[in-house]
């Protein structure tokens, strides 16, 4: 999986998911733009990227403000010079309530974060890609991308959205050398699952005919797949990484 020289971008990458995905770009030989809200915690992932001999920079940005996503592609390019590979991972859980009181705050919040980022990122990605004539992006979806489950309204419609998109702009960039793909995890153990109780954890663990939560590296490994070469005849699908998940 060789991404020698190619620069990668990945939002929401101080923490879980797309933490593991920044390590992983690194040892591939990509150069790596870390990009967060949490810039503490993204520093230190830059400065587990350079004690391995990575190149990599930080940019604090706000996946949900269109501005500052255009500003985080711009200075990806300023840094690196291109933008070959993108991971548009930044997400959160949103409000935990039952559909019909679901307030209208948190509706707006979850899918901005969880939705209209993706299509703010991945906007901008594409002007500077098609320039090039060729590029990859992986946009984060879940196994929430394809069922529903209750008191996850939001977070279910963002997830839905994000493959469709997946899909439509994959149709559309296929031709001038872009492949975009979603990528579905199961439950995954990092902190966006604090939002649950322990007792809900565990109940989790039991809807995964694996029998356990996937881990953070286990979800990187598809994603630098699909990043590379390797995955050169694939765009325009949905992988699950989800222990058997939505076999059921
Ligand atoms: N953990 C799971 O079980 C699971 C399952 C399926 C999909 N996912 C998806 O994977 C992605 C990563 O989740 P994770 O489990 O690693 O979570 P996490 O909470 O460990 O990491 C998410 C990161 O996104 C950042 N972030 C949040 N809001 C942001 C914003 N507005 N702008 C920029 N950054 C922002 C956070 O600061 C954090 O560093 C999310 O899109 C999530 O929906 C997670």
């Amino acid at each position: 999986m060789d991404l020698q020289g190619k620069t990668a971008l990945v939002t929401g990458a101080a923490s879980g998911i797309g933490r593991a995905v920044a390590l992983l770009y690194g040892q591939h030989g990509a150069k790596v733009m870390v990009s967060d809200i949490d810039e503490e915690q993204g520093r230190q992932v830059v400065a587990e990227l350079q004690a391995t001999g990575a190149e990599a920079r930080f940019y604090k940005a706000d996946v949900g403000d269109p501005a500052q996503c255009h500003q985080l592609v711009q200075e990806t390019v300023a840094a690196f010079g291109t933008l070959d590979v993108a991971c548009n991972n930044a997400g959160i859980t949103g409000e935990l309530s039952l559909t019909a009181d679901y307030s209208l705050e948190g509706w707006q919040k979850i899918i901005n974060v969880n939705l209209n980022s993706v299509f703010f990122c991945l906007k901008y990605e594409l002007e500077v890609m098609l320039k090039q004539g060729h590029g990859s992006i992986i946009n984060m979806s879940s196994i929430l991308g394809q069922v529903g489950t209750p008191t996850l309204a939001g977070y279910v419609t963002a997830k839905h959205g994000v493959v469709g998109l997946t899909q439509t702009a994959a149709q559309e960039y296929a031709a001038q050398g872009i492949r975009i793909n979603a990528v579905g995890p199961g439950y995954i153990d990092t902190p966006l699952l604090g939002a649950f109780s322990a007792e809900t954890k565990a109940g989790l663990v039991a809807l995964h005919p694996i029998g356990r939560l996937g881990t953070s590296e286990e979800v990187a490994e598809l994603v630098i797949w699909l990043s590379s070469e390797k995955a050169s005849f694939v765009t325009g699908s949905y992988y699950p990484v989800d222990g058997g998940y939505l076999a059921r």
